[in-house]
């Protein structure tokens, strides 16, 4: 485990049952539909990258990046389009991958903006959700691993663009952020 986290929430394996459970349910959804996935960089990489492979269909991907925290552990609630999609969306079946819901205000705002596109329909799948601090209501169809209200860091998720590449989702030891 690294020095830096105090607490490994989900291994890698658990991970990977999750995703691929969640891939099976999108094949099934959407089965004999076109399907593009969006995922919010850079955090959702690793989930989309494995999200993909376990859909056993045909599907694109697109790719959008908003800023979000910065290097602060708080969210702003600031969103701006960074990267903008390549593909038009209209009459598209569009699923965002997110890598997680925390206040929920990035994703409000994107689904507002998707939604002006006029999608044929718009879903969210996340791989992780912060317990309890949603500030607007997200529908969220393909729902992720439930989080405690904590800095957390790994498999895409970052501190100041460290900490992505640990295989796990791990609590940050806040000694870090508070230096
Ligand atoms: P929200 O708008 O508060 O739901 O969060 C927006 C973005 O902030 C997420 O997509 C993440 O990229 C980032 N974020 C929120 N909570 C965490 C965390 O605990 N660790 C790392 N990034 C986070």
């Amino acid at each position: 485990m690294h020095q830096d986290i105090v607490k490994v929430l989900y291994s890698k394996e658990e991970i990977e049952a999750h995703v691929r459970k969640m891939g099976a349910q999108i094949a099934k959804d959407y089965q004999g539909e076109d399907l593009i996935l969006v995922a919010v960089l850079r955090g959702a990489v690793m989930f989309l990258a494995d999200l993909a492979r376990a859909i056993d269909g045909p599907i694109e991907m697109d790719f959008m990046a908003v800023s979000s925290y910065g290097s602060s552990a708080k969210s702003s609630g600031v969103v701006r389009i960074i990267k903008d999609l390549d593909t038009d969306i209209k009459g598209r079946n569009v699923l965002i991958a997110e890598d997680i819901v925390d206040s929920g205000l990035t994703l409000k705002y994107l689904l507002k903006n998707l939604a002006s596109r006029q999608p044929k329909s718009l879903e969210v799948a996340s791989l992780l959700i912060k317990e309890g601090v949603q500030q607007v209501n997200i529908d969220c169809k393909y729902p992720g691993l439930v989080v405690p209200n904590e800095f957390v860091v790994g498999y895409g998720l970052d501190y100041g663009e460290r900490y992505r590449n640990l295989p796990y989702v791990g609590i940050l030891d806040s000694t870090v952020y508070k230096k």
